[in-house]
């Protein structure tokens, strides 16, 4: 039988990259992989209600109910590896996580950043200031960046880019639009090609 890659998704907010992620694994691209649980920081987020509507297990947990953010963490992989977690997406979640996340999941933490990292990133760098900060540099091109998770803040290696233009008179707006429309290419994509890399099927010990 073919094995089953399990994807826990971490969101906090509209999660249109989480649906593109449920989108695909009803395609050949990801029919390999189910998302086998959406945890929240935020409770009432749409991303919640599209779990929900796809029947895929959420939970909501807020970092206010712990002593400390190790805590949290440690509940966050509680439920991903009672969920046999092999790979965990990040998908507009806004917090930073903590060395305890980062290093059980070591190399199979992903997350979305909308600019082609490594400009445009770091801390503080989210929403409509990444836009702003790319028409403010007046880069000529901006995309979607793909990349492993580490302690820092958009840092990790790259797995994959896209490329988008940036036009003359764009606003913020206008710009994260294009590239969110990009983002929803890119991560299923990247996802694919990660999971089946020689490298992850190493580190999970399935072979895709
Ligand atoms: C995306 O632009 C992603 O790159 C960033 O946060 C946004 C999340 O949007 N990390 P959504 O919640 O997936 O719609």
């Amino acid at each position: 039988m073919q094995p089953l890659l399990n994807i826990g998704v971490l969101v906090s907010g509209g999660g249109s990259n989480l649906q593109a992620i449920l989108d695909a694994t009803r395609t050949p691209l990801l029919s390999f992989a189910r998302i086998a649980v959406v945890i929240s920081n935020k409770p009432g987020v749409f991303a919640l209600e599209r779990a929900d509507r796809a029947g895929v297990a959420a939970v909501v947990l807020e970092p206010r109910a712990f002593p400390s953010r190790e805590t949290y963490y440690a509940a966050v992989i509680r439920h991903l590896e009672e969920r046999g977690v092999d790979l965990v997406c990040l998908a507009g979640f806004l917090l930073k996580l903590e060395p305890n996340i980062v290093t059980r999941f070591k190399d199979r933490i992903l997350n979305i950043h909308p600019a082609l990292l490594p400009k445009h990133g770091g801390k503080g760098m989210y929403g409509h200031f990444v836009h702003e900060s790319v028409l403010r540099s007046g880069d000529a091109e901006t995309g979607c960046t793909v990349h492993l998770v580490d302690n820092e803040f958009d840092h990790g290696e790259i797995i994959q880019q896209r490329r988008v233009p940036v036009d003359s008179g764009d606003t913020a707006e206008a710009l994260a639009a294009r590239v969110l429309k990009e983002e929803h290419r890119l991560y299923p994509e990247a996802i694919a090609r990660y999971a089946r890399s020689s490298r992850f099927r190493a580190i999970v010990g399935k072979d895709f």
